[in-house]
């Protein structure tokens, strides 16, 4: 189910924003990211670095951890978007796309947007086909 355009703007909008808080001394990378719950609160992360660079967190994670804190149910993640100034649109790295499968609602879709203000949205079935599961 496609996203109605006014709460891709918002969430776009939100993750610009969000984006300028980025902390990326080390990659000079800022990503920022913003999703929707299926409940229709947004909410925003960017990414945060570290000098042991593999403790860096993704601006995605930030927004899903943010978006849990807060109450975000497994099945609740309606839409997310991430913006980086990549040549075309940024796609979410594996990790995050596994992290957002694992609360994606059924309809859940995936916003990249690259620096000329043009996005793209992809299913979370097609960034992560076969992704893995468990029987828990
Ligand atoms: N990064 C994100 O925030 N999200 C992604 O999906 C890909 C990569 C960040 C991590 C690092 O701080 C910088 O971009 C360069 O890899």
């Amino acid at each position: 189910m496609p996203l109605p355009s006014e709460q891709l703007e918002a969430l776009l909008k939100t993750a610009r924003s969000v984006r300028e808080c980025a902390y990326a001394p080390y990659s000079e990378y800022s990503v920022g990211s913003a999703l929707l719950t299926s409940d229709g609160r947004i909410f925003s992360g960017c990414n945060v670095e570290n000098l042991s660079f593999g403790l860096t967190i993704c601006a995605e994670r930030n927004a899903i951890a943010a978006a849990v804190a807060a109450g975000m149910q497994v099945g609740q993640l309606r839409a997310i978007a991430v913006v980086g100034e990549t040549l075309g649109q940024i796609t979410p790295c594996g990790a995050c796309r596994q992290v957002i499968a694992e609360f994606a609602c059924g309809v859940c879709v995936v916003i990249g947007a690259g620096p000329r203000g043009d996005s793209e949205t992809w299913s979370v079935e097609e960034l992560l086909p076969h992704r893995f599961r468990a029987e828990l």
